[in-house]
């Protein structure tokens, strides 16, 4: 960690929600998600403090939010929810959606690139999770983290990472896995240097797990 560099790492609250979104919007401008909109992507990341069973931490610098990340042990219930959010208010998130997809003809390709991704990530992480079950270890899913761009390589995703491990650990998490695209080589090799290994590839995603133990 850079001297001087104050950083706290906490769990996040409903006040961080909209700095997250625009942590988001900057680290992953060309990702899915973030082309669904601000209203999605608030929707989504609130839905990681619906239940102890999701995890959001963020980090600040001087009380600003700098970086986050999201996970959950309960991937289901986490999409559930995020489900009947978006059915309290499908008509405007419909039309948003389908006025983009007419016209965009990027956004059409996404969908399907997403909807074959999902199909994938489904696969791999059941495929994992029955040979984890066998086990009987308890899975943790990282979903996302970034640090704004100019405060990355001081050691915060560092921090954020660790806390995160830690945080899961307590919930009696064992296994973590995570999927990256492949052409992320930074993220990429941040996992690597945080001790995960690749489990996987299938298409453009690189698939990591670690063990808690
Ligand atoms: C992924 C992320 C959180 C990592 O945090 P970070 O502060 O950048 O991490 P580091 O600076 O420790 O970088 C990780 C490694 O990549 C290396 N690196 C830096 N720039 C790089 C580049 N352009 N290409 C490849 N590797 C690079 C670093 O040197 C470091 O390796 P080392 O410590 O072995 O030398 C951050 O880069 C980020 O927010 N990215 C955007 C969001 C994102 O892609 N998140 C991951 C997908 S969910």
């Amino acid at each position: 960690m850079e001297k001087n560099l104050k950083v706290t790492i906490n769990k996040a609250g409903e006040e961080d929600i909209l700095p997250i979104v625009e942590a988001h919007l900057l680290s992953f401008s060309d990702y899915f998600l973030t082309s669904l909109g601000g209203y999605f992507l608030a929707l989504y990341y609130r839905s990681f403090l619906s239940s102890d069973d999701h995890l959001i931490l963020v980090a600040r610098v001087e009380n600003k939010v700098c970086g986050f990340v999201a996970g959950t042990i309960h991937e289901r219930e986490l999409f559930q929810n995020i489900l009947v959010k978006l059915k309290e208010n499908w008509c405007g998130f419909a039309v948003v959606l389908a006025i983009k997809f007419l016209i965009n003809s990027n956004f059409r390709r996404e969908i399907w690139e997403r909807l074959a991704y999902m199909r994938r990530l489904k696969k791999t992480l059941s495929k994992s999770r029955s040979k984890i079950k066998a086990y009987n270890k308890m899975t943790a899913t990282l979903y996302s983290i970034a640090v704004l761009d100019e405060l990355r390589g001081k050691g915060i995703s560092v921090s954020l990472m660790r806390k995160f491990e830690e945080e899961m650990r307590k919930k009696g998490v064992t296994i973590c896995t995570l999927g990256v695209r492949d052409d992320n080589l930074r993220a990429i090799r941040f996992y690597r240097k945080m001790g995960w290994q690749e489990e996987t590839r299938r298409g453009t995603t690189v698939f990591f797990i670690k063990s808690l133990i």
